[in-house]
């Protein structure tokens, strides 16, 4: 199913100076925040993933929450942005590859006709700054948290790209004691 109502979303955790993981992939830090009100993060990420149909991640993401043990996004199609074949047991995979058009192409039209049917970009930032290089993220939610970091794995890696152009930015308050910051990419 593609319809014109199908975005292509990120909605992502980041540290105040921009990192979404320590250098070695770890994403223990978010745990603190995640005490804070897990009943309400639980709550607002029930709330986002009921209008996603389809998932789209990078190797390193997708192999960090194979280490979560179960799945936890259900029995939605994901697809995983890679220039290798993959080797889980991963029944929940309906497709690899490293053409970004080709690749969403194939999760908008993975979704069930049920809701929106939005497509969920959970990450890395290595994915996230190729499909905003290529044009195909809609708008990006990330919940920025009231900590620095230091170093790590950044949520826009440096670029040689020419300024990218947002056509808005919204902020309001978040969850966790940080501040939700929207970028909206397309009108
Ligand atoms: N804070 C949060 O909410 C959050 C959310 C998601 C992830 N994370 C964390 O983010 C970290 C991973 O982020 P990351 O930026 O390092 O990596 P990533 O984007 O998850 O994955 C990078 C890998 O994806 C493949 N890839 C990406 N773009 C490609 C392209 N255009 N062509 C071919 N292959 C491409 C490559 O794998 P191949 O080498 O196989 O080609 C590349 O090494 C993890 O530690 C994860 O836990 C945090």
């Amino acid at each position: 199913m593609t319809t014109s109502q199908q975005k292509v979303r990120v909605w992502i955790a980041a540290s105040a100076d921009g990192y979404i993981a320590t250098s070695d992939g770890d994403i223990a830090w978010l745990d603190a925040f995640n005490a804070r009100d897990p009943a309400g993060l639980q709550a607002a990420f029930d709330g986002f993933i009921a209008d996603v149909g389809a998932i789209v991640m990078g190797r390193s993401s997708f192999e960090k929450v194979l280490t979560f043990g179960a799945w936890p996004y259900g029995n939605r199609p994901a697809f995983i942005v890679t220039s290798r074949p993959i080797s889980a047991d991963a029944p929940f995979v309906r497709g690899t590859g490293s053409d970004m058009p080709e690749i969403i192409a194939r999760a908008k039209q993975a979704c069930s006709g049920q809701g929106p049917g939005h497509v969920w970009v959970d990450g890395g930032g290595i994915t996230i700054s190729g499909l905003i290089d290529a044009g195909l993220i809609d708008e990006l939610d990330v919940l920025c948290l009231p900590v620095l970091l230091g170093n790590g794995i950044p949520l826009f890696p440096p670029s040689g790209r020419a300024p990218v152009m947002f056509t808005s930015i919204e902020s309001r308050p978040g969850l966790l004691g940080g501040t939700w910051l929207r970028l909206n990419f397309k009108t």
